[in-house]
């Protein structure tokens, strides 16, 4: 970084806005060079500010060219007002004034996907965290909220549909071949919730009848091509709709309810007051070329946008620190609506393995931010999973704590009491506090303080006194922002098994019960139990903690088998893999032979040969741990060992279980007949995680079963499955003939491109990097397109560790000039792609010099403020 360093922006200077907006009115015209905008703001003194006669300071990027400012219709002249990189400041104004601004800017430019842009010809907006200032000179902070009423102007042919958000209320043609369209909002909205679309775009039609009566009419725009990908995502919306008025009594408040698909967008998806807009990967879907994984994580997300309109939009956040208070918030209630639409159980274990792994490493390395965190350089570098994930593990433990019927009375009060504010995450617990009577005063701390708890369990049972205690004790390893941790206020879910595996009632017929750490060292005690019990802890994964406790590799296969919460089956699973597998990387790492105890052998036995069991829990319960888990437990990460004793276990275990992975395989393999069911979900993913297992052996008749289901798969979960076997396989032939005939198949759907591109990305053979570094230089790709990076150089980067992390460094070299690239067209994607880099310290010696060499390379050069934070802070 040459010029002067970003400065950092803290919490605790927050102050309340001197001015405020009333009204927003906004006119756009569209042109093919330049966009002009025309602005028109109905603003005041705050009566709440005590800074007087501040000057007002809009935010307005550098790239805005100014063409006209007045004052209550009066021309102001240079000499009235400043302007700097990122703001104009006006001072002596009067108590109430209208300001009224015209600016000329360049979407067709702007590669950054921030503020109005251009994608595949249509005009779109993305404005939070602060793109807005990238539009118009504004008070671009979420705490100035204003009522917008937004004129469209663009020429007919190629802009046929003109959206904003609200009502449309007046329409009209020009004499040019231009037309216009006007949309008032009537709720009062932050800036970051404006959006704007014109394009060529189709639309499908759908309409909900809320529980009062009222009709909503729904829409999706997509481009022509996409029209048979809107099914999923209306269905999705509906669902949504209906789950937030039944479980948290939302009813939706607009007439209509608009989402835009486009093909260009740095996020998954935006929550933008009546005209949400999505990613297309996130949004579009058929079952030709849609996966399983993909059509519910689609559900989720129209859910997660949806529900914002109420933790979000009619209640936003006071500032960027309390993004959490929205993000961790509406995580909880897309992850409940996925629950109650789908398994509870796979769900949870799916949410939780990606926390385990990618959160947990967040918060060991030099990003590690509180939930709400104090500083920032760069806003755009904290939509993470700590705000996202661990806020909704923060808000779970809440509902934990108050129960199903508490939490629900403290969420009434929080949208009641705050509807059409801007709030704090301390104003929602406040709320939870005073709806249900419980003290939350320590339970704060979650907000504050940054780090993994790690939770040690040891027990003891005293026969004659039939006693049997817990000893817990919390500590919370140093994070950047600080070494010393208050203890956290923990619920601890526990059940207790008998010698035959079922529950010990707890008291009043309980089988869980939730102990409440909080203190550093704690003991509980259970009185009148008849024999050593065996404990399950954590059920649930109540806390996002990492919890220790001696389990003996019988006791889990133990659990395995009987634990009756399904989320602790599966992690007494996890653990026995997870112990045996440390156990081989340090003997591949010592040069030992590798042997695989049995135990895995009969658990994995007991799983494929019980019929009772859900196919879907079967799926993941023979899931082994993976190589990015195993990371994030290492004491120093061996990415080459991971790999090697993963696929080791995996051959081993399908060598040993070949049988009966067999008629998992056939049992639940659906030719023809394909259908979107749970049932069916499940079933296919098992069938899928047979295949994997047997297709290690490397035997041509599993070859030619893959090859099978390749060639007549009716639906993108089974294509897609085996074509990343084969592509991963040795037999070298068959793997170039299956990625070229799918590619053949597909090459006219972009977002089925992009999984091709990831399979290879992600291909842990030698020759993948030269692999990536060919198919950049394709023209199918596209390095202002943020799908074709994520899918090609972020799943090499982010996905492939075994080749990321090669020995001679050129995995790290790559990045780096992919990074310096980027940082010049899209500064977002740029600093997101660096995470891996980032997490340098975790290695060995000479991966870690090898690293700090790349990023002392980035660093070398200018940067923008989003790179600069995430590479000087590793650095730090
Ligand atoms: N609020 C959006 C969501 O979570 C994410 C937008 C993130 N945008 C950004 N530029 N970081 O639904
Ligand atoms: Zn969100």
């Amino acid at each position: 970084m040459s010029k002067d360093n970003p400065r950092a922006i803290h919490l605790k200077d927050y102050r309340v806005p001197p001015f405020l907006i009333d009204r927003t009115e906004l006119h756009f015209e569209l042109g093919e060079k330049a966009t002009l905008v025309k602005s028109r703001l109905s603003m005041r003194r705050n009566p709440d500010s005590d800074e007087g006669d501040a000057a007002l300071q809009l935010h307005g990027d550098t790239s805005l060219v100014l063409r006209r400012l007045q004052l209550d219709g009066k021309d102001l002249s240079v000499s009235d007002y400043q302007r700097d990189d990122e703001s104009l400041t006006i001072a002596q104004l009067p108590d109430n004034f209208v300001l009224e601004c015209v600016t000329l800017i360049k979407p067709q430019e702007n590669t950054s996907l921030e503020g109005l842009y251009k994608s595949n010809g249509m005009f779109c907006t993305q404005c939070e965290a602060e793109g807005f200032r990238k539009i118009t000179f504004y008070l671009d902070r979420p705490d100035v909220m204003s009522v917008f009423t937004t004129t469209i102007v663009a020429n007919r042919q190629d802009y046929p549909v003109l959206l904003s958000n609200g009502n449309p209320v007046e329409q009209g043609e020009q004499e040019d071949g231009r037309h216009w369209c006007r949309w008032d909002d009537p709720f009062k909205k932050p800036a970051y919730l404006f959006a704007l679309v014109a394009g060529k775009l189709e639309q499908v039609d759908d309409s909900f009848t809320t529980q009062s009566g009222r009709e909503v009419a729904l829409r999706l725009f997509v481009e022509p091509q996409n029209l048979d990908k809107c099914d999923h995502a209306l269905a999705s919306l509906k669902r949504s709709m209906a789950w937030d008025e039944q479980v948290y009594g939302r009813e939706y408040d607009l007439d209509i309810f608009m989402i835009v698909a486009v093909d260009h967008f740095n996020m998954g998806a935006m929550e933008n007051k009546g005209l949400n807009i999505f990613n297309s990967s996130c949004v579009l879907a058929n079952p030709a070329t849609t996966t399983d994984a993909g059509f519910q994580r689609i559900e989720g997300i129209v859910g997660h946008e949806y529900f914002h309109n109420w933790s979000g939009n009619r209640v936003t956040c006071r500032d960027w620190f309390q993004l959490s208070l929205k993000e961790g918030f509406t995580v909880f209630r897309d992850a409940e609506f996925s629950a109650d639409m789908g398994s509870r159980t796979v769900k949870r274990i799916e949410d939780v393995s990606l926390l385990r792994t990618a959160q947990f490493a967040e918060d060991a390395g030099p990003m590690a931010h509180p939930v709400r965190p104090a500083s920032y350089i760069e806003i755009s570098n904290f939509y993470t999973l700590t705000v996202y994930e661990k806020g909704a593990e923060v808000v779970r433990m809440i509902h934990t704590l108050l129960g199903a019927e508490q939490f629900r009375k403290g969420s009434d009060l929080y949208f009641e009491r705050h509807d059409g504010q801007a709030v704090t995450t301390d104003d929602f617990i406040q709320a939870m506090e005073d709806a249900s009577g419980i003290d939350l005063g320590q339970f704060r701390r979650w907000y504050s303080q940054a780090g993994t708890p790690v939770v040690e369990v040891s027990d003891d049972y005293d026969a004659e006194q039939r006693r049997y205690r817990l000893k817990v004790r919390q500590h919370c390893p140093a994070t950047p922002e600080s070494d010393s941790k208050q203890p956290f206020h923990i619920p601890l879910a526990v059940g207790l098994l008998d010698e035959q595996g079922n529950d010990l009632d707890l008291g009043d017929g309980q089988t869980t019960k939730i102990l409440h750490l909080t203190e550093a060292e704690q003991e509980f005690v259970f009185e009148g139990i008849d024999s050593q019990p065996l404990p399950s802890l954590l059920r649930g994964f109540s806390a996002p903690v990492k919890l220790r406790y001696p389990y003996s590799a019988e006791q889990l296969v133990f659990l395995m088998a009987h634990d009756s919460d399904g989320f602790n089956r599966w992690d007494a699973g996890q653990r026995l893999a997870v112990d045996l597998m440390q156990g081989l990387i340090s003997d591949y790492q010592q040069g030992r032979e590798l042997v695989l105890d049995r135990s895995l052998v009969e658990a994995y036995t007991k799983v494929l040969s019980d019929r009772s069991l859900d196919p879907a829990m079967v799926a993941k319960l023979l899931l082994l741990p993976s190589e990015a888990y195993l990371a994030e437990l290492a004491e120093v990460i061996d990415p080459e060992a991971i790999h090697l004793v993963r696929e080791f276990v995996k051959r081993e275990l399908a060598q040993a279980l070949q049988g009966l992975l067999m008629d998992a395989y056939r049992h639940n393999r659906s030719e023809g007949d394909y259908q979107l069911n749970a049932d069916a979900i499940a079933r296919r993913s098992l069938q899928n995680a047979a295949l994997s297992y047997l297709m290690t052996l490397e035997q041509p008749r599993i070859l030619v079963l893959a090859q099978h289901q390749f060639a007549s798969a009716d639906n993108m979960t089974d294509q897609l499955a085996a074509l990343s076997l084969i592509a991963h396989s040795g037999f070298e032939s068959e793997r170039q003939q299956a990625l070229s005939e799918f590619y053949q198949q597909w090459q006219q759907d972009p977002l089925v491109v992009n999984q091709w591109l990831s399979v290879q990305a992600t291909s842990p053979r030698d020759d993948s990097l030269t692999q990536v570094k060919a198919l950049m230089a394709q023209p199918l790709f596209d390095l202002t397109n943020p799908n074709r990076v994520r899918a090609l150089i972020g799943a090499f980067c982010g996905q492939n560790a075994v080749q990321f992390h090669r020995a001679d460094g050129e995995g790290y070299r790559f990045l780096a000039d992919q990074v310096i690239a980027l940082d010049k067209l899209n500064p977002q994607i740029a600093s997101r792609l660096l995470t891996p880099l980032t997490r340098w310290k975790r290695y060995d010696s000479r991966r870690q010099a090898l690293m700090r060499a790349q990023l002392e390379r980035i660093m070398a050069g200018e940067l923008s403020k989003d790179s600069y934070e995430i590479v000087s802070k590793s650095l730090a």
